[in-house]
């Protein structure tokens, strides 16, 4: 279990408390720098001409993914044919959630084994610093691993929300990495394939951001690339949070709306032999609204072996990675926390 009693920082938030725990209070230089914002945001693609059978406008959307995902490792997806009902009625239902009595959360409440449930911390070192942030984790595929009792049974709506929403989220994902794939010179299900084909892994990660008093002191998340392969964020809809690196500066993104966030996971720099990037990002907090976001995982089978694209590999660039399957890769961050990109950078060819 965890290293110490659990803290839900939404209760320390509704307290009202003033000044935050020392827990929570981040060294000086991991603290929000709210001074100098950049006029500059993630690329926005426009996902209708990739569906579409002109060649043109295919190539081109290709192409517009491509420098996205080598210069940001970041793009806002808009026209990506989900529902913005459902997208909304979705963050909705996890908001009600959160709002719902502490004791029927507590139910759900998880471990560090699995991480499935409610969570306010991830990694168990004693005494580390934590985030300003509770979650909900759970596991939608593969199907033998979901199970729908440790999804929250209220609101009574929840359970099909989550279904009919990972369902959609999935299919998205897919149609995602075969333009990745295509435009990387890769064939079209090369990385579906190499993630395990139908047998790919997808888990969703709500975070709840609560108010925070002293946000320039504290973090709602800390910097990290994220360990899977692509990540669709479901951000806020009229609050920011998600800043994410770019030239040693934090950009804060702007959310489009209706836009998912597609943001490319270490696994998919492992694969496109670092062409494309896993770019660290990290959540600021506020302090007069709470935020929820939603985090789907589209990862790779957790056993299969992953390793750089034999495509993508020369003598004037070789394989930057060995090979190492996922479940082990992410016990890093599953014991250590949110630590930037000293995973994927440092391990080089010996990872
Ligand atoms: C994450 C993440 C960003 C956000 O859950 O991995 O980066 O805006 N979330 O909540
Ligand atoms: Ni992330």
């Amino acid at each position: 279990s965890w290293p110490e009693p659990v803290v839900r920082v939404q209760s320390l938030s509704e307290s009202g408390i003033r000044a935050i725990p020392d827990r929570y209070i981040k060294p000086p230089s991991d603290r929000p720098g709210f001074e100098n914002q950049e006029h500059v945001d993630i690329p926005v693609v426009d996902l209708k001409n990739l569906f579409s059978h002109d060649h043109t406008l295919h190539e081109e959307t290709l192409k517009l993914i491509s420098s996205a995902c080598k210069e940001w490792g970041f793009f806002q997806a808009v026209n990506h044919g989900i529902s913005h009902e459902l997208m909304k009625c979705t963050r909705e239902v996890w908001r009600e959630f959160f709002n719902l009595p502490l004791e029927v959360k507590q139910e759900y409440a998880n471990a560090p084994t699995t991480y499935e449930g409610y969570g306010s911390r991830l990694g168990v070192q004693k005494g580390a610093i934590l985030d300003w942030s509770d979650y909900f984790f759970l596991h939608y595929l593969p199907v033998y691993l979901r199970n729908p009792s440790k999804w929250p049974s209220l609101p009574s709506s929840c359970r099909d929300l989550i279904s009919e929403y990972g369902a959609e989220v999935v299919k998205l994902c897919g149609r995602l990495l075969k333009a990745m794939s295509t435009s990387l010179g890769l064939k079209e299900d090369y990385l579906q394939n190499a993630f395990g084909g139908e047998d790919i892994g997808a888990c969703l990660r709500v975070n709840f951001y609560p108010k925070c008093p002293q946000p320039d002191l504290t973090l709602g998340l800390s910097s990290h690339s994220d360990p899977g392969g692509m990540t669709l964020l479901l951000p806020d809809h009229d609050i920011a949070g998600l800043q994410v690196r770019k030239n040693g500066k934090w950009i804060t993104v702007k959310p489009v709306p209706n836009a998912f966030i597609v943001n490319v996971g270490d696994q998919i720099q492992v694969m496109s032999n670092a062409i494309y990037k896993s770019v660290e990002h990290r959540v600021i907090v506020n302090p007069v609204k709470d935020r929820v976001s939603l985090a789907f995982f589209y990862n790779p089978k957790s056993d299969l072996l992953i390793e750089p694209a034999k495509e993508l590999v020369s003598e004037d660039r070789p394989a930057l990675y060995s090979p190492m399957t996922f479940d082990e890769y992410r016990l890093y961050i599953r014991t250590y926390g949110p630590r930037g990109k000293t995973q994927v950078e440092f391990s080089g060819s010996n990872r």
